[in-house]
């Protein structure tokens, strides 16, 4: 789909991060942007830069772990410009916990945000881009989508959640002219390794990476590659052009985490044998960190 300058992009989560570094690059092209999420001052502050970039912003302050709040800011968008040619399904956040200290509060939050969410704002956008025969819905999952990460096992699934919801949305869309794409980005540098509940886990990563090299080294074992990090910027511009080419299934922002995501599913046990270092060493750092 050629976005230009009477697209509408909605985007949840567009308060800082990936979600603000796509709201500025569709806004480049002249796009109105729909600018969701709960900090009114962060929204303003991005719809500014919205304007500068050369788009409109209009801004809708609703926390997209409600059901009544998705319907609420999808409806809004949907009378105020007429339908939605993007919408870009990223608000989410992150959690540090092992399995037997995660609360089920901690849990059931990861989901509504992450899954429920996602549902929510897709089921309330798509009568609309039928009728039009036209739209792109995005979201954003992440490669903890694919395969595991330890102390963050509500996200792990939620994530993974969000693959299945894409992967069966799209067997209903066939022949309605309307895609739906999934995104698996490894790390991001923004604030969400800082705004995990349950407690930063960024410290927990660079706690354990160094370590797990010494692991590595004294178990003899092979360290799977780490991805490098990307910023926001770089990260946007890779969603935009799936979006561009009108892709319809997963992308994987990192190179080098797809052939992990490939080996995860035809021999799990040879990546996660990879991994072992980086999680020994993660589960000495957790460990630490909570005394
Ligand atoms: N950064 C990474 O390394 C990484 C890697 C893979 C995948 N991802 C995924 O990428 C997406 C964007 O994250 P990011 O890296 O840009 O992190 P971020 O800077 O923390 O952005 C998260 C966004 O989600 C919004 N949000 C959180 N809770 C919300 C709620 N209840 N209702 C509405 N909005 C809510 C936040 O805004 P408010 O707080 O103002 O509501 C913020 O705008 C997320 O889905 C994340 O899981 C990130």
């Amino acid at each position: 789909m050629i976005i230009d300058a009477t697209s509408v992009i909605c985007i949840t989560g567009a308060s800082s991060g990936l979600g603000a570094a796509c709201a500025v690059q569709y806004a480049q092209r002249g796009a109105t942007v729909v600018l969701i999420a709960r900090r009114a001052d962060r929204l303003q502050r991005v719809a500014k830069d919205v304007e500068a970039a050369g788009g409109k912003a209009h801004v809708i302050v609703a926390d997209v772990s409600r059901e009544d709040e998705c319907e609420r800011a999808i409806g809004e968008t949907i009378s105020t410009f007429g339908g939605i040619d993007v919408l870009l399904a990223n608000a989410g956040r992150g959690n540090m916990a092992s399995v037997e200290d995660t609360p089920t509060s901690q849990w059931r939050d990861i989901f509504a945000l992450n899954v429920d969410g996602v549902f929510w704002c897709t089921r309330a956008a798509l009568p609309s881009m039928r009728k039009r025969g036209r739209g792109h819905i995005v979201a954003i999952s992440s490669v903890a989508g694919r395969y595991g990460h330890p102390f963050n096992a509500a996200y792990v699934a939620a994530k993974h959640a969000v693959v299945g919801f894409i992967a069966a949305l799209r067997t209903e869309l066939v022949g309605s002219g309307i895609n739906a794409t999934c995104v698996c980005p490894a790390g991001i540098l923004t604030e969400w390794a800082d705004v995990t509940e349950g407690g930063a886990i960024g410290p927990l990563y660079g706690a354990a990476i160094p370590k797990s090299r010494r692991i590595a080294q004294e178990l003899d074992i092979e360290l799977a590659p780490l991805s490098r990090m990307m910023t926001a910027d770089e990260c946007a511009t890779i969603i935009i052009s799936a979006v561009d080419q009108g892709r319809s299934d997963d992308v994987f922002t990192h190179a080098d985490t797809k052939p992990i995501a490939i080996q995860a599913v035809e021999d799990r046990n040879v990546q996660e044998d990879r991994f072992e270092a980086l999680w020994r060493a993660m589960s000495d750092a957790y460990h630490e960190q909570r005394g």
